[in-house]
């Protein structure tokens, strides 16, 4: 047994060798530009389509009630998925370990997001908007010298989910 594991250790590190060069990533814009233009945006599809608000109506479910609204959900979702990957870019993750384990969760709840866009459930949305929220501050916590400023952000956009 322990020798097929040295075996398939030499496989592959024999792989790794023979890979790949780096494929040409262009640098679209900074880290800034990939936040306001790429990630918030897509999170805010999600955002502003769970939970309620409370009007003078009574509780008001924000879940989309069409299938256009379930389309725009699961775009934002997966653009969130896939700006996981995005942020594991060599240039954006710079080796750091607990970045690209960040990111990867990102990937994870950017999925759990298309499936509730999938499956049209509301509950399920709403969970995966939490452990978003989660995901973002984990990074800024870490990565975001004045990621303080994230908490007034959130604060910010909290009302404009009721207009
Ligand atoms: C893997 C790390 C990482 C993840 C995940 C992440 N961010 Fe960020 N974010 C950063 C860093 C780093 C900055 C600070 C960039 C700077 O100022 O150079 C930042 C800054 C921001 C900013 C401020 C941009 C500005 O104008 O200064 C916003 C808004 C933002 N993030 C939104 C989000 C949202 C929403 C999520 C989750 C859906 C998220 N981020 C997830 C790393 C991350």
């Amino acid at each position: 047994m322990r020798i097929v594991l040295i075996a398939a250790a030499f496989f592959v590190a024999g792989c790794a060798e023979k890979s790949e060069p780096m494929p040409p990533f262009v640098a679209v814009g900074d880290m800034v530009h990939t936040m306001n233009n790429v990630i918030e945006p897509a999170a805010d599809k999600i955002w502003d389509s769970s939970g309620y608000v409370l009007t003078a109506e009574g509780e008001v479910n924000l879940a989309p009630t069409t299938d256009e609204g379930w389309m725009e959900v699961k775009h934002g979702a997966s653009v969130i998925a896939d700006s996981g990957n995005l942020l594991m870019m060599p240039a954006h993750a710079q080796g750091r370990e607990e970045w690209i384990a960040i990111s990867r969760g990102l990937v994870e709840v950017g999925r759990q997001a298309m499936a509730a866009a999938d499956a049209r459930d509301d509950e399920a949305l709403f969970e995966t908007g939490a452990a978003l929220y989660g995901v973002c501050l984990s990074c800024h916590q870490v990565y975001w010298e004045d990621g303080g400023r994230f908490t007034a952000f959130v604060e910010e956009k909290e009302p404009s989910a009721s207009q």
